[in-house]
């Protein structure tokens, strides 16, 4: 199948480009490069042995979004193309409805007047808030978003969801909700290269570690958790690039379902504490974290993770591996990504 990858030369879109290649799908990479870099293409060249094709522009043009379609005949889309910093869509609310909102709203136009098949969004364990309930089924409520960012999430599932149930069954479609991606691929050729400062757990520490950073700053030991940090759900990257190719077979061979949305879980169930993560990264490397214990980050939940039973039973998925694989791949990456 023909799978166009909008942001796929992003993080978790780049993971997903090799690994759709290599489950036998042809990727189309669709990025304007505002959160990635040209060279991420060159690392996965080297991965596969050839170069994808690639379309650079913006998923918001309609008429590069018409080029694209009429060049290519799409037959899945898997929609990574987003901005995703909390605290940006606090200052910046219009940037990210027009580019998260807008997106959506012209590839799913796309969509249905080319006949595309199948659709897959990302979404995320955001959408839950504070959950009343851990692991965290997919029947939780939704609470109300508390950022922008959040709130493209939830709208966006919700544009898929009313798009697809009049499209006559010929488009299908899920939302997966990803709890927290990190790693990298073991060649060590791809990975995260965040733009600026981190603002997530793991790449901070990987460059406190390569120490381009003096200190890891754990926000908040009062937590009501065994050691008073934070606990989440962390997926090796190449995991959840490996649901996306089961959510898109599913949906290819789903074409006679009644059910034209669904929703999944991905992450392995299992919550670790930021203090765990900090403990298995010095253990698998022997490299010893600079960290201070410093006050709660405004926004954040004590715990979150997932109970991912509903995509293990329907689509046969599970994460495979382990927490330590997932450190050492990012640890990898870090020490050969380029520098900026
Ligand atoms: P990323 O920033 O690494 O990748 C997104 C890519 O999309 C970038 O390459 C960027 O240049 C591109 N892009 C953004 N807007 C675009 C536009 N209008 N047109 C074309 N390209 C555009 O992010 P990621 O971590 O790979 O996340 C991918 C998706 O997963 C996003 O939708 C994000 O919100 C969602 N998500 C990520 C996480 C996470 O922790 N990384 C968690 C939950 C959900
Ligand atoms: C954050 C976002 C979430 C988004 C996800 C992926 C917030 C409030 N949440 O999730 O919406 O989907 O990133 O982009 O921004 N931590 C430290 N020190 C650090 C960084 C983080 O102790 O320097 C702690 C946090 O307090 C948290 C855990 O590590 O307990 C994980 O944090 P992070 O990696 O930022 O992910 P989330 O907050 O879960």
């Amino acid at each position: 199948m023909k799978i166009l990858v909008t942001g796929g030369a992003g993080f978790i879109g780049s993971h997903t480009v090799v690994e759709l290649a290599q489950a036998g799908h042809t990727p189309i990479i669709l990025d304007n490069f505002s959160n990635s870099r040209p060279s991420i293409l060159d690392g996965i060249k080297d991965i596969l042995g050839y170069r994808p094709t690639l379309h650079t522009g913006d998923c918001t043009n309609p008429v590069f979004l018409t080029s694209v379609f009429e060049r290519e005949h799409i037959d899945g889309i898997i929609h990574f193309a987003a901005l995703k910093a909390v605290g940006e869509s606090l200052e910046q609310p219009l940037r990210y409805y027009r580019n998260n909102i807008g997106s959506l709203v012209d590839l799913l136009d796309m969509a249905l007047h080319h006949g595309v098949r199948a659709f897959v969004f990302s979404s995320s364990a955001t959408v839950y808030g504070t959950p009343d309930m851990l692991p965290i089924p997919e029947t939780a409520p939704r609470k109300p978003a508390t950022s922008p960012y959040g709130n493209t999430k939830q709208i966006g599932e919700d544009i898929l969801r009313d798009t697809t149930a009049m499209a006559n069954g010929i488009l299908r479609s899920s939302a997966l909700r990803y709890f927290n991606p990190i790693g990298a691929h073991p060649s060590g050729l791809i990975g995260e290269l965040p733009l600026g400062t981190p603002n997530n757990l793991v790449p901070y520490l990987m460059q406190t570690a390569a120490g381009k950073r003096t200190t890891l700053t754990v926000f908040g030991n009062d937590y009501p958790t065994p050691d008073g940090t934070g606990i989440r759900d962390f997926i090796h990257v190449v995991d959840l690039a490996q649901a996306h190719i089961s959510t898109l077979e599913s949906l290819f061979a789903a074409q006679e379902s009644p059910e034209t949305f669904t929703v999944y879980n991905v992450g392995t169930g299992k919550g670790t504490s930021v203090k765990e993560l900090i403990g298995t990264f010095e253990r698998v490397t022997g490299i010893t974290i600079p960290y201070t214990v410093g006050s709660r980050r405004p926004g954040d939940i004590a715990a979150c993770y997932a109970d991912p039973q509903k995509i293990k039973k329907e689509l046969k998925w599970e994460a495979k591996l382990s927490l330590a694989q997932a450190l050492e791949d990012a640890w990898r990456w870090q020490q050969n990504s380029p520098k900026p």
